[in-house]
């Protein structure tokens, strides 16, 4: 079987090199931080992403990690580029470190093909080619591969595809990296770079659109008594419409929705059109992470003094990523508004640790909901269902439980004593918001 290179070891590029390795490539990682390399030779895995610790040490023999570039292309004469691409000030991508890679690439003598799987702004590929050619290395080949892995489920994704896209300067460079794809049934779409870069940067901008769509339904139906989660269903059984992405929440976090977004709005833009439905999804979905202050001041009034438990810090469940996680925002907000913030995350702590020094991180779900004059679930880690408890009431200073998933069934977290308050679904009276007598106070009785 082929050798192949992935160049970064973050979360796209060891996705890529356990599947490729399970699949019986021979596979050598490079990254550029020594202690990354250093920890992944020893076998600890730097991402919490479900089975890709074992997938990596499964196949511990077909996979090599180096810092240096010369090692990738040893044997190998296809390598991934999966590095990242940040957004910088403007909006627009960082691709210095796609920079980097053509800069340091080892000429071989042979014909090589990189493989692009970062998102990367529609032209991209036209620029590296170009510089390819102006250094004399007309003679690598360059094609656009993009990866649509979701966190929490990237094994899944990368054995399961819905499809596979390939854009090509040349049919034999596109033929050779669709023939790393046969182990799969899904469609291979074959394109033109530009397009190809612009099917990454176009379905993330349309499931970021659904997400704001509804989150904008979920808030009328909050005004006019309809249920979003009834509505959603009814709107996903349209065979033309589909069921995913249409749950209302707190918004869209992570390392690829706001970013993409941005970089495709910013596109746009530098070449003077104004991209107006996606800039309206943007702005929703930044407002969309304030509201639920505005729900914990309806039933606390002011926040000046008060303590709210953030549970679930990372951007989505089942990955410690917080990269533009929506607890971010709201940790900042409350604590503008006087709040103390505390917060707790199953498998988050360290990062959030890092990120969020003002907020006390805590080590269980009940040392952060201790004494809380309200919590509010930011993230829908099934391990929150510990909430309706009578225990979990009982420590609550206040029962108030803001619910910015619609993790939890109404009715039964009512019947757990919260006043409950979640997103597009019928709100909780005003009036039934009860206090927690003090520890010292009940033991006195
Ligand atoms: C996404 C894309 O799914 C993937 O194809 C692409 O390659 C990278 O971006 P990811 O960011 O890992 O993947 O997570 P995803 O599960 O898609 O969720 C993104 C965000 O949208 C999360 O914050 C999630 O909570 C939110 N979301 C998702 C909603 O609010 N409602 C939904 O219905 C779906």
């Amino acid at each position: 079987m082929e050798p192949l290179g992935v160049i970064g070891a973050g979360w796209v590029g060891l996705v890529t090199a356990a599947c490729f390795a399970d699949l019986g490539h021979e596979v050598v990682v490079r990254d550029v931080v020594p202690e990354r390399v250093a920890d992944l030779e020893d076998g600890r895995v730097p991402i919490y992403e479900p089975g890709l610790a074992e997938l990596l040490a499964a196949n511990r023999e077909r996979i090599r990690y180096t810092l240096d570039m010369a090692d990738v292309f040893e044997r190998a004469r296809m390598a991934f580029i999966c590095v990242d691409t940040p957004p910088t000030h403007s909006g627009d991508a960082d691709l210095s470190r796609v920079w980097r890679v053509v800069e340091e690439l080892p000429d071989v003598g042979e014909r090589i093909v990189l493989i692009m799987k970062s998102t990367v702004p529609v032209g991209t590929g036209a620029l590296v080619r170009e510089r390819l050619d102006r250094a004399g290395l007309a003679h690598i080949g360059y094609v656009s591969n993009p990866e649509f892995l979701a966190e929490g489920s990237g094994l899944e994704d990368f054995r399961s595809p819905d499809r596979v896209v390939v854009g090509a300067f040349t049919d034999e460079d596109g033929d050779a990296v669709a023939a790393l794809y046969g182990f799969t049934e899904a469609p291979i779409l074959r394109s033109d770079v530009a397009s190809a870069e612009m099917v990454k940067m176009a379905s993330n901008a349309f499931l970021a659109t659904r997400i704001s769509f509804i989150n904008e339904i979920a808030n009328v139906c909050e005004v006019t008594g309809a249920d979003v989660e009834a509505v959603a269903r009814g709107v996903g059984l349209d065979h033309r419409l589909g069921p995913h992405f249409l749950r209302a929440g707190i918004g869209y976090g992570g390392s690829c929705f706001p970013k993409d977004t941005s970089a495709l709005k910013q596109l746009a833009a530098n070449s003077g059109y104004h991209f107006q439905l996606l800039t309206a999804v943007i702005e929703v979905n930044e407002l969309q992470k304030r509201r639920v202050v505005g729900k914990l001041v309806k039933h606390l009034g002011s926040l000046r003094g008060k303590t709210v438990a953030l549970l679930g810090l990372a951007f989505k469940p089942n990955t410690n990523d917080m990269r533009e996680a929506p607890s971010l925002v709201l940790a900042s907000r409350l604590m503008a508004e006087g709040a103390s913030v505390r917060g707790w995350d199953p498998v988050a702590l360290e990062e959030a640790r890092a990120m969020l020094p003002s907020v006390e991180v805590t080590e269980s779900l009940h040392d952060a909901i201790k004494g809380a004059d309200a919590a509010v679930i930011v993230t829908e880690w099934k391990e929150l269902q510990a909430l309706l408890s009578p225990e979990a009431r009982g420590l609550m200073r206040k029962p108030l439980l803001v619910d910015g998933r619609n993790l939890l069934d109404p009715a039964e977290a009512r019947a757990a004593g919260f006043v409950y308050e979640s997103i597009g679904r019928a709100a909780h009276d005003l009036d039934a918001l009860p206090e927690t007598e003090e520890p010292e106070t009940q033991l006195r009785q």
